[in-house]
This record gives C-alpha cells, structure tokens and sequence, in this order.
C-alpha cells in the first residue's frame, strides 16, 4: 500500500525522504513523488512509475528544502498516472499533502467543493482532503486540520505542508500506519519502520485521531480532541543490517535463509524447563472460554489453521478459523466467553484490525500475534505476542510465515498447560527446530531441481491432508504470488470429487504426506494421479514411500505437530525459484502490497 516519508531539520529534506520511500518500496506502488518547501515555495515532482524514474525526474530540479513529504502511491481511486500521484496541491500551491488510506465521503464532500468553485486535477480521494484545507484556512493550518478532520470519514495518514507555516509538518493518522523518528536535528514521519533505520531507532507510534506537529528541533502530541499530549519516546530493536539485502540478489531468498535464527529468536526464553513461558499472557484464565476464533488474512491466515488446528486438538474446545474480510461481515457469534486471537505480521492489514474491533465490542478477550512492534492490531488487543522475525521486506511472505507458525505452537501448549496436559517430546524437538530448517535450507540444489519442472507451466495442484492442507494452502499462495503460476491447493481426498479431472499427461502434482495417521491415504490419492499421467513433486517423512514419485524429499521427522514448520521450507523455495526462473521480480510482485491498509 502507499508509502509516506516526511522530514522537518537542519539539513535538506530530499535524502530522507527518498532513501525512505525506497525502503517502503515492499509495500507496493505504482507512482512517486515528493514536495519541499523552497524558497520559492512549494515543489513538487512526482511521477508514474517506479523510484528510479522519478530520481531521473528529480535531477532537473535542485530541491534544498528542510521541510518535505514524500510518497509512493499503489492506486485505489484513480488509475495509476501523473495527476492522480503524490503529493497533491491546492489550487496556488500553498498547501501540500501525501495520504495513506481511503476517504470513504470523498464524493459528497468533492461535490460540496465543487459548488464552492474548486477545480480538481486527479481522480484520487486524496485531493479532496488537500482542497478542503484551502477552504478551511484561515490563518492557522492546525486549526482547518481539526475541521478537515472532522469532516472526512474512512482511513488516514496525513502528512500537510504549507508555505504559510514553512518549518513544520502536521501529521494525522486513523486506521493507517504513521511512526514518526526523533533523530539528531530533526524529526521524520515514515509509514513504516524500516524507513526510519538508517536515520533513527527512538520512535513515537501515533495512535488514531492523534495529531503531531514537526518541527526542527520540537515536536507537540495533540489529542482527538487537541489537547496537548506527551508520547513516549521507543527504541526500536531492528537494526539496519536486517532491512539489508546482505549478500543475497532478493530479500525473499534472504528471508528464506534468516529462518533458523528468527525461529530460534520465537523460541527464545519461551521453554524453561519442559514447560511453555508465555508471561505476556498469565493473567488469563484459559478455561473461562467456550469457544475459540482464530482471524486472519492470507499467509497469516494460513498460520491460524494450523494453529487453530492444534489448539483444538488440544483443548478440545471448539476453535473456529476465519478470514478476516468474511468475519466482519459474518455476524459471527462472539460473547465475553469467547477468546479471539488475530494473527498478522504488519499488525496493519485493514481487515484484521477491522475485526479485531468487532471482536472487542462484542466482549471477547483479544490476543493479537503480530511481528512489528508497536503496530495498531497489537495496541489495540487486550494480549499481544510477538514473533520476532525482524523486518519482512518481501511481499512474499517466508518467516513471518513460520515463526507465526512457531508462535502458536507454542501459544497451544502454553494453553493446554492449563488444561493438564503437556507434550515433553514436542517440547524437547522444539528447541531443535533452528537446526532442523538449517538442514533443509542446506538440500536448496534438490529444490531449484524440482522448481524447473513448473518453468512452463500454467497450472500447479497441491495436495495434503489435515496439517498437510494447512501447508499446501500456503505453497500455493507462494507459489501464484511470486510466480504468477496458477496454483490451487486441494484436499487429497476431495480430488475424486471432481478436481481430478483437471489431471492429464504432464500435470504437476506437488504433495505433502507428513502426518502418520493419515500418509498412506494421501500416498493413495498421489498414485491417482500418477495413473492419469502427472508428475508428481513429493514431500514427506517417509524413508520409504509406498509411491513411485521420481521428485520426492525426505524431511526430518518430527512430532506431527511441528513438521508444517519443516514443510514451508522446500514450497518457499519451489516459489521462489519457479518465480526465478521465470524472471519475475521476486519481492515485488505486480499487484500486491505488502502491508494491506484498505479493506
Ligand atoms: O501483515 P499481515 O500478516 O496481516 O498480512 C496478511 C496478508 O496480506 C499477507 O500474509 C499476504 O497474504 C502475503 N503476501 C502472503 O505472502
């Protein structure tokens, strides 16, 4: 989703802003662009297309200003051009703006602008916001900011600009992301942690309504209701070395390969003797709930399954699992006895946050099992954990993906500790699974083997049952996402009811049979398909598989429960290499957003 930088200093504005805007890059977009307050008065350069065109664009100006904004736009409102880009500027170019987010009244308050003689440039939403300002100016930009926002209904953050108050920038958010950096002679505002890295690790997290005001050297917190307020100033614990491609040609590979020590960082002070330390969440009496919902979206969604799959085996309390964009609008039943838990590595995607707070106001308990510190779906639940798999860059996501899946392993023994029960085997292989992915990572030749049988494929069937579905769910997210391969993840024994038809000579078939109890049905189901002329890629535990799969690798065994952690291995890297091979651009893919703030 859209990007946003802001810089207010001593030095020039423009290589914070876009060594920022760079840094946001994963998010997604589709056009650029930046304004500085010059002498001369405001400037803007923007353009569609990627950084690099608009840095291209940028050496015919010559910015020096000390206050900026800058932006990286994934269209919403308008299609992706030069007008409908960021920053936009009301009509005598006083006042400048960037925006995350959707102003859902956009067309009713456009309407009233146009009765009072405005004129519009762009599509986009956003400009209403910039030409409401002008309209409510008068003298005192904070002031038309608090009657703007009481105006606009939706998601925002807002970072404003004006030549009529050329040292500051005021910054607004609801709904959307907005972390702003106390640095050494200046204060920045970034939509994103990674942005601010290389300039700052002491942030403050803006919560909705509230307001700030940037200058050089001062900054004031201002309420919903402008009441000034004081922030606490966070050190973050990223480094700039984690936001770094270290070596490695794409951050998914990198993230693929930095597993074992983000698994081992999950893990870590969590198992103190064979028994699950979860202090975030001892002041929780599991067993006044009656009922369990686990909510999410995509790769995290399919991190829940597996989570909500053990808990429940568990527990044995009923545990539902739903996708975040259907909860909400589900009328799902939720009461004070209910524990809802929402997973998600941005702690950001608008339709997480959105039925997390659906949740709270129907009186469930909220845990949020997020990974960036300080985000809103983790201020916002009652009980946050944390995964601790540093800064996810790619779109893809890898180990987010499998310390999320760690996390609630560990979260469903932590629980069933309550209940009585407690699984010392699963517990001991735990603190094993760091060295266990590193063996997998080491059989990476076998895996870029495999990916070159989906070169020239259109099509991809991934087939697993119980645990298994939950992992070939996710492989082939990873492999459509990244490759543009069409993949679909069916389960085993669903494909006689009719997915099997779509088997024929040459079809590739990648299956998953780890599970003891359930390996041989699965094996049947592959050698249906074998009969009707597939190739099939094969991943189990099995020493000896009763099959006949020329492409087949062997995992680690482990306790059932723990093998969809081994399993995302080998689908990341088929992903990652049939997406490779392909040429695609493997952290980027077209038309995704790493962090998904609009519904
Ligand atoms: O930040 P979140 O975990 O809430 O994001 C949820 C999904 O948007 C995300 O997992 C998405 O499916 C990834 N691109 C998958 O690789």
């Amino acid at each position: 989703m859209c990007g946003i930088t802001a810089f207010s200093g001593k030095g020039p504005a423009l290589p914070f802003l876009m060594q920022g805007l760079s840094k946001l890059e994963y998010r997604g977009y589709d056009s650029a662009g930046v304004t500085t307050i010059e002498n001369s008065g405001l400037k803007t350069v923007k353009c569609k297309g990627r950084l690099a065109q608009l840095e291209t664009k940028l050496e015919d100006y010559h910015l020096e200003g000390h206050v900026g904004i800058g932006h990286t736009r994934w269209a919403t409102h308008g299609i992706p051009s030069h007008l409908n880009s960021h920053p936009h500027t009301n009509g005598d170019e006083t006042i400048s703006l960037v925006h995350n987010g959707i102003i859902e009244n956009y067309k009713e308050l456009k309407d009233e602008l146009l009765e009072h003689g405005y004129h519009f440039h762009s599509e986009t939403d956003s400009e209403v916001v910039v030409l409401l300002l002008d309209y409510y100016y008068q003298g005192d930009m904070l002031e038309a900011t608090r009657k703007v926002i009481e105006r606009i209904e939706g998601s925002y953050a807002l970072c404003i600009i004006t030549t009529h108050e050329p040292d500051q920038i005021i910054v607004v958010k609801k709904d959307s992301p907005l972390i702003i950096g106390k640095c050494d002679g200046a204060y920045v505002a970034a939509s994103d942690i990674p942005a601010l890295l290389e300039y700052t690790k002491d942030v403050y997290f803006l919560d909705d309504y509230e307001i700030a005001v940037l200058k050089t050297d001062s900054i004031t917190f201002l309420n919903k209701n402008f009441r000034t307020i004081k922030k606490e100033l966070v050190t973050v614990p990223y480094d700039l070395e984690a936001a770094k491609k270290d070596g490695y040609d794409t951050f998914m590979l990198k993230e693929i390969f930095e597993q074992p020590h983000v698994i081992q960082e999950t893990l870590r002070g969590r198992i103190q003797d064979e028994t699950i330390k979860l202090d975030e969440l001892d002041n929780i009496d599991f067993k006044q709930f009656n009922k369990v919902h686990f909510v999410a979206c995509g790769t995290a969604y399919h991190a829940s399954l597996c989570g909500a799959h053990i808990l429940e085996h568990l527990i044995k309390v009923p545990v539902f699992k739903d996708v975040a964009s259907e909860y909400r609008y589900n009328d799902p039943v939720i009461d004070e006895k209910t524990l809802c838990i929402f997973v998600s590595q941005s702690g950001e995607t608008a339709d997480t946050l959105a039925a997390l707070r659906l949740a709270k106001s129907k009186g469930a308990t909220t845990i949020a099992v997020a990974n960036v510190l300080g985000s809103t779906i983790s201020r916002d639940a009652d009980y946050v954990l944390y995964t601790c798999a540093g800064p996810e860059i790619a779109v893809a996501s890898t180990k987010a993906y499998t310390t999320q899946l760690v996390l609630l392993i560990l979260f469903a023994y932590y629980v069933a500790q309550q209940f009585g029960h407690v699984d010392l085997k699963a517990i001991h292989e735990l603190k094993d699974l760091p060295n266990l992915v590193q063996k997998i990572l080491g059989d990476i030749d076998s895996f870029e083997q495999f990916a070159s049988l989906l070169e020239h494929q259109r099509d991809a069937y991934f087939i697993g049952r119980g645990l298994d579905y939950t992992s070939v769910l996710e492989g082939a997210l990873k492999l459509k996402e990244v490759s543009y391969i069409h993949a679909d993840a069916y389960v085993a024994g669903e494909l006689k009811h009719g997915p099997i038809a779509l088997i024929e000579e040459g079809s590739i078939v990648i299956a998953v049979a780890t599970q003891p109890h359930i390996a041989a049905k699965t094996m049947s189901n592959i050698q249906e398909t074998i009969a009707r002329g597939a190739e099939v890629i094969l991943i189990t535990n099995s020493l000896n598989p009763p099959i006949d799969a020329r492409y087949t690798y062997v995992l680690p065994y482990v306790s059932p429960i723990l093998q969809t952690i081994l399993v995302a291995i080998p689908l990341q890297l088929m992903a990652y290499f049939a997406a490779n091979i392909k040429g695609c651009d493997v952290d980027k893919p077209r038309n995704l957003a790493k962090s998904v703030t609009v519904e």
